[in-house]
């Protein structure tokens, strides 16, 4: 069997990416990168360490020496600790986008993500995949919805976890997001090539066989 390609995944805020990702590198065979679970552990990291998000040489320090293990069943190791649920917290919501927005930090997860999905058989997620990360990848999507679907589906993951927020909050939270999005710049160019997939009418099982699909056409 031949190497298997690059599916890079890009999209809007709550698009379904994560989801839509590990769902099809599981159909697939191939290994997820959950980029964001990788910006999620550093910043973990610092927190743990006290190191701020300023490009000075504690963070240099701190980049060089942190090991992040995605594994094949999910789960985010930090120098060998499981981290995956602590990852998650509120707390890392909060603080990951000061380092993420870091050109240094950028510049060593970017190396790491490239080292990771040389062997090809990967399903790459995160915002900059197209633009920054794999501009080569064989297969290149960029997930969007409509805010008030996007709104609706998080409410209702929100409610499942038994979290008091209106959909009105919810819907704010993601327009300022996008907002932030648009403001920030993730890569150096606007990638060629990359497939646009409108998800606002898809359940997510329709959204993976459609990715699915195109993956195969791409030489999945
Ligand atoms: O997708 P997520 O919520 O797990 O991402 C966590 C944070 O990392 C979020 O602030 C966006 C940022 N991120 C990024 O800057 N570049 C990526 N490739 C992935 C995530």
């Amino acid at each position: 069997m031949g190497r298997g390609i690059v599916i890079a995944i890009d999209g809007v805020v709550s698009a379904g990416k994560s989801t839509t990702a590990r769902l099809l590198a599981s159909q697939l065979g191939y290994r997820h990168l959950d980029t964001g679970a990788m910006y999620r552990a550093l910043t973990l990291a610092a927190l743990r360490a006290q190191v701020a998000p300023v490009a000075d040489a504690a963070l240099e320090a701190l980049l060089s020496r942190l090991r992040i293990d995605l594994e094949p069943d999910g789960r985010v190791l930090l120098d060998g600790e499981d981290v995956s649920e602590a990852i998650r917290q509120p707390e890392i919501s909060r603080a990951v986008g000061a380092y993420a927005d870091l050109p240094l930090v950028r510049r060593a997860m970017v190396g790491q993500q490239q080292r990771l999905g040389a062997a090809g058989s990967v399903v790459a997620e995160g915002r900059d995949m197209a633009s920054a990360v794999f501009p080569q990848a064989e297969l290149k999507i960029r997930l969007v919805a409509d805010l008030e679907e996007r709104a609706r589906r998080r409410f209702s993951e929100l409610r499942t976890k038994g979290l008091a927020i209106s959909l009105e909050q919810v819907g704010a939270d993601i327009r300022r997001r996008d907002q932030q999005d648009l403001e920030r710049d993730y890569g150096a160019s606007s990638p060629t090539g990359v497939l646009e997939v409108d998800t606002t009418t898809l359940s997510i099982e329709e959204q993976v066989a459609h990715l699915a699909a195109l993956a195969r056409q791409a030489g999945a």
